[in-house]
């Protein structure tokens, strides 16, 4: 069933230019920041392979189960499931998706602001040291300061307001052409250093050699967390891109592409920083501040360390940007096409409710690091509510919906465009994820992880 909005809507305008778009949304914080600090602390090697399967049999197809339901119906996440099954409340899973929005740019706006100062601190020279105990001071007093945390969240909001508000597609699609590339070269440069300082090997052995006996429930958890956050899945912002994806490009294909590429950005940030976590005698599992206490030290032994420091957090915070873009264009694409309110009007007041929320975020590590909300702080919560639950539950009912709602045949023809490809088998396979392996799978992951359930 196509069903034509009455508003004209932009949409990508190239295949080149869509998947620049879907990495861009996909690759972020996510692979530099989190990947190293959640294989750190979950022991490396086996926890990298839960996460891959995770990704390849939940994620991937809740990605793709996501971009069908969106280009089938060219709207927002919300509309999405309205248009497909107008009698029973399973737009409330987009609804949940727009709260997740929220949710995660809180905290994921605090830390952007700590890459964009970080940009400005190697370029004055504040990180020029290859001591982590040193950039670990420099690390603590921006983190636990208030008004330069916050400006920098402000700063961080203001930048992605702009380019949303100046309408997404022409500025996203262009500037993430250009960048995804650039990011490339330059991990590929660090991971040269990084691979020849004495006493890498102890780094790779830990990212690459199994060790499962430190695998436990709570692990797994965090793999399959991670998979949800990593791909931008199980909140409907790849609904959301989906709807800008032209009806004659091959969804499966773009899926599997995005995911493979995104692997190997996270991949080769961890190989950027655990030779360097072993060889500068750090711990792994040194949590959220793992990224800036140990790039710094690793440019720093190299020469034109500060250039290539500074080059590094600006296509970190490029990267960051790029992925906010796709979490912000979920409420403004719901609140623009639902109740027409202006792109303007959306943005700026959606941009002032992030702020609220997360400055409760940003000052987790000062002001407010006495407030706990099950035990954690603000920003520890929110991180984990989403990637932990959130995520993941979405993720349940956007399988269940495309495996047991949507209509068998016009799943079938989205997904093979109107059976022009050629993709019966995958076809098949793709269907018995979503209506058994993925529901399952995440139901026991959420279950035993949040120990509802005792193993
Ligand atoms: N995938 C992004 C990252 O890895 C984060 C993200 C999550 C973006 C959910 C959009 C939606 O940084």
């Amino acid at each position: 069933m196509k069903q034509e909005s009455h508003v004209k809507r932009e949409g990508f305008s190239s295949s080149i230019g869509v998947i620049a778009a879907v990495l861009g949304s996909a690759v972020g914080l996510g692979n530099i920041w989190k990947f190293p600090y959640v294989t750190g602390a979950n022991g490396g090697a086996a926890f990298i392979l839960v996460y891959l399967l995770c990704l390849a049999l939940v994620g991937l197809p809740v990605m793709l189960s996501e971009h069908l339901i969106g280009r089938a119906t060219k709207s927002n996440a919300v509309t999405a499931f309205k248009k497909l099954e107008p009698r029973r409340p399973w737009f409330l899973v987009g609804g949940a998706g727009v709260v997740s929005a929220f949710l995660i740019m809180a905290f994921y706006t605090t830390v952007s602001g700590w890459v964009y100062a970080y940009i400005f601190k190697s370029a004055s020279g504040a990180l020029l040291t290859t001591k982590p105990q040193e950039t670990t001071q420099v690390f603590n007093s921006l983190v636990s300061g208030v008004g330069e945390p916050l400006f920098w969240q402000v700063f961080v909001l203001i930048v992605i307001g702009i380019i949303i508000m100046a309408g997404v597609t022409k500025g996203i699609e262009r500037a993430t052409k250009f960048l995804m590339p650039m990011l490339f070269i330059l991990l590929i440069i660090i991971d040269i250093r990084s691979l020849t300082l004495p006493g890498a090997s102890a780094g790779l052995s830990f990212l690459f050699k199994p060790d499962f006996s430190k695998i436990t429930v709570s692990a797994v958890l965090a793999a399959l967390g991670l998979a949800f956050f990593k791909l931008s899945v199980g909140m409907g912002a790849m609904i959301t891109y989906g709807s800008y994806v032209d009806d004659r490009e091959n969804l499966p294909k773009m899926a599997i592409k995005v995911a493979l590429s995104d692997t190997l950005v996270s991949l080769m940030a961890g190989v950027a920083i655990f030779p360097a976590v072993f060889a500068f005698g750090f711990k792994p599992d040194a949590g959220p501040k793992l990224l800036f206490i140990i790039i710094p030290t690793v440019f720093n032994s190299m020469p034109l360390g500060r250039i290539f420091m500074v080059l590094f957090f600006l296509l970190t915070a490029f990267a960051a940007t790029g992925a906010m873009l796709s979490l912000l264009e979920v409420p403004i694409a719901y609140l623009t096409e639902e109740y027409q309110w202006s792109r303007r009007r959306a943005t700026l007041l959606t941009i002032i409710g992030i702020g609220l929320l997360g400055s409760t975020a940003t000052l987790s590590n000062s002001l407010l690091s006495h407030v706990l909300l099950f035990g954690k702080t603000f920003f520890d919560f929110f991180d984990f509510a989403t990637s932990n639950v959130l995520l993941p539950l979405g993720g349940i009912f956007i399988a269940l919906f495309v495996g047991w709602q949507w209509n068998f045949a016009n799943v079938k023809r989205e997904m093979t465009n109107e059976g022009q490809l050629a993709n019966e088998g995958l076809f098949n396979v793709y269907m018995f994820l979503v209506r058994f392996i993925v529901p399952i799978a995440i139901i026991i992951v959420l279950l035993t992880g949040l120990n509802f359930i005792h193993v």
